[in-house]
């Protein structure tokens, strides 16, 4: 493997530089008018596999494409990999909080700010990289690896799972890699051991006919604001518990093992407060901070929208108010569930004089691994060999719903090894992804991948 780190060590600069040129492709899937961007940033990705000396594909959906790279010379006997990660970002906006252009990546205290530096650009990149390291000048894997690089995770990876169907044998596979989280911390990297999932929707309320003067008719005539107001409030208790009849219910126990585990980790809810400038951090009592944030499922407002929100007062009773309402959903709670579950509530809570109409956005279900196990060993050995320290089991707050349909369509196992930093500013303006972790994890794949020839 020595030879194949200098090789890495030698080509920084210009795996540096290739990456800006992916990151400079707005590959941004929520916006129609970038089609053309995204399946230019296929293209791209698919052009730089082959270099790496994979046989690309680059397979049509009906939404972007899925980049399919494929690399099978350690034989039929041997492990296979499958890694996957996300070509597409975010929106940007709003632009007027970057401080250099999203689309621009730019070099600021060691850190990589781009729109996808660290979500997911940066890190499926990673990988290319380190395939091309360990195949350069004749050299081989002892595994085989299939990479799929999707261009719809951001909006809830619509045509993924038809994708798996379609291609099950093609997928066979050992374990899923997957690099689209996070380090603890810096200079402690981590497997990840839990993803939340998600159920997302719209409620629609609806009044009157028309809006109409709320003096006339205020006091009467039921308010969408009002009303809305009444139905979100009925979502929390006094315990910030999420007071749906049933919601509850599924939500599976964590063994004493993981959260002894989590409660070792070093975490200051000081400290953590006085990054986001906020006097506390309330949530659901009887939990820890970490453990809200990544054992227990959550009940947010996204977005409102109602009545008069311009310049001065205007008096008015709105007739239609919305909510953008997200659950985050943790093992084994599942969206369907959970929709008919919010349905039964809003029914019960509503107030007379509107309806009230509930509309799917999209869902994902939760995920849990036990970090244990040749996979989980071999992760730990390779990060601890490129970072210095051994990695610590790390929940996921956030969703990649595909991980639970790989696993259970690929009968395979799931390793989550991330190299984003907390407050890497995903989805947010400046998003950013530190030199050292690109540069140390593109070895620490590599690594990776040498050792999981192992479970052959
Ligand atoms: N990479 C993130 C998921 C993530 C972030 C996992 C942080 C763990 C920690 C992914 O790209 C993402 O943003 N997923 C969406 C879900 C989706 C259905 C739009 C999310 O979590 O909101
Ligand atoms: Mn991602
Ligand atoms: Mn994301």
């Amino acid at each position: 493997m020595s030879d194949v780190l200098k090789y890495i060590e030698g080509e920084l600069p210009r795996f540096r530089s290739e990456l800006y040129d992916f990151l400079r492709i707005p590959s941004i899937s929520a916006k129609s008018e970038h089609d053309g961007d995204t399946r230019a940033t296929a293209e791209w990705f698919s052009a730089r596999l082959g270099e790496a000396g994979l046989t690309t594909e680059i397979v049509e959906t009906p939404g972007h494409p899925v980049v399919v790279g494929e690399w099978r010379g350690a034989g039929a006997d041997a492990p296979t990999v499958l890694i996957y990660g996300h070509y597409d970002v975010q929106p940007p906006e709003p632009l007027d909080l970057w401080e250099s252009p999203p689309f621009e990546p730019t070099e600021r205290d060691g850190r990589i700010y781009a729109r996808g530096s660290a979500d997911d650009k940066g890190q499926l990149y990673m990988h290319v990289k380190a395939l091309e390291a360990c195949l350069a000048d004749g050299g081989t894997l002892p595994i085989n690896v299939i990479v799929i690089a999707e261009g719809e995770e951001e909006v809830g990876s619509p045509n993924l799972v038809p994708f798996v169907e379609q291609h099950l044998d093609r997928l066979a596979c050992d374990v899923v890699l997957i690099s689209d989280t996070g380090m603890y911390d810096e200079g402690i990297p981590s497997v990840g051991f839990s993803l939340r999932g998600l159920a997302y929707f719209e409620l629609h309320v609806h009044g009157a006919n028309s809006d109409l003067h709320s003096g006339e008719y205020g006091g009467a005539v039921a308010n969408a604001g009002n009303a809305i107001s009444q139905i979100i409030a009925s979502l929390h208790d006094d315990d910030r518990r999420i007071a749906i009849d049933g919601f509850y219910d599924d939500v599976l126990e964590w063994d004493d093992a993981t959260r002894a585990q989590i409660a070792a980790l070093p975490h200051s809810d000081e400290a953590m407060a006085a990054t986001l400038d906020v006097s506390a951090l309330p949530g659901e009592t009887g939990f820890g901070t970490l453990e809200r944030l990544w054992i227990r499922p959550t009940c947010d407002v996204c977005g409102i929208l109602c009545g008069y929100t311009g310049e001065g007062a205007k008096t008015v009773l709105p007739n239609h108010a919305m909510a953008k309402v997200s659950f985050r959903l943790v093992p084994d709670q599942s969206p369907e569930k959970i929709k008919a579950l919010l349905e039964a509530h809003v029914t019960r809570v509503a107030p007379e004089g509107v309806t009230v109409e509930i509309v799917e956005l999209h869902g994902g279900r939760p995920w849990r691994a036990s970090v244990d196990g040749p996979a989980f060993e071999a992760a730990a050995e390779a990060l601890e060999e490129a970072f210095g320290t051994r990695p610590v089991p790390m929940g996921g707050g956030g969703s990649i719903p595909i991980v639970v349909e790989f696993e259970e369509r690929l009968e395979a196992i799931a390793l989550l090894v991330g190299f984003s930093l907390p407050g890497c500013n995903l989805h947010a303006p400046n998003e950013w992804l530190p030199i050292e972790n690109y540069e140390k994890g593109i070895g620490a794949l590599a690594l990776l991948y040498d050792k999981l020839g192992r479970l052959a």
